[in-house]
């Protein structure tokens, strides 16, 4: 997925993650909590997601905010990597310049000797993070660009209010489009 963010100052980042799990309250990944995306996060812990399947034709788009997952699920996750992964999260400074790519494999195999033979714990600085999602749209290519869009919005006060958009888009000229959208409350609870 890609997963976009921003530092307080507003200015965004993105780039590809590994989708590692999916509940009820969200989507999960990890990642080095000195890198540039987590330091962002600490900063404002808001995020957006976006999955594209071309040959599908569909695109994913998620909203939310951010939290920490706890130290249990992570290493738990941590330990049902292969051994050369969790060597390399020990060996990686995630998001820093480094001198060469020598330096970085030989911190690797050095590494690989302490820990031979020897569980590798989890790194301290390495995490799992849960993007809880206020907002999911699903995009499917229709013909004539008239695609659909069902937008899910988690509403504040309503609770469990979910509304579902259907949006029309009206092409007007190539290459842009507007959107008709029309409100349907379908299920409180
Ligand atoms: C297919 C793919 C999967 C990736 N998965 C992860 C991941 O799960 N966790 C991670 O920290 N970086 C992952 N990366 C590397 C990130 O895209 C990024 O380069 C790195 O996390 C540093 O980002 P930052 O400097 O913005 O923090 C992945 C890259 C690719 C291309």
């Amino acid at each position: 997925m890609t997963l976009a963010t921003t530092t307080k100052e507003s200015k965004p980042s993105a780039r590809i993650m590994f989708l590692k799990g999916l509940d009820d309250n969200g989507f999960v990944f990890y990642t080095n909590c000195e890198s540039s995306k987590a330091e962002e996060l600490s900063q404002n812990p808001q995020a957006a997601a976006v999955f594209w399947w071309p040959v599908l034709e569909r695109q994913i788009r998620i909203e939310g905010s951010i939290d920490n997952l706890s130290d249990r699920e992570a290493d738990s996750y941590f330990k049902s990597r292969p051994r050369e992964s969790s060597v390399g999260a020990w060996a990686s400074q995630q998001s820093r310049v480094i001198s060469s790519r020598e330096v970085l494999e030989k911190r690797f195999r050095e590494l690989g000797n302490i820990y031979k033979d020897r569980e590798i714990p989890r790194p301290p600085y390495w995490l799992g993070y849960r993007l809880r999602p206020s907002s999911i749209e699903f995009w499917q290519r229709r013909p004539n660009r008239l695609h659909d869009r069902l937008r899910y919005r988690l509403v504040e006060g309503i609770r469990f209010a979910y509304l579902v958009y259907f949006v029309i888009s009206i092409k007007l000229s190539r290459p842009s489009s507007i959107s008709v959208t029309v409100i349907i409350p379908t299920r409180s609870r």
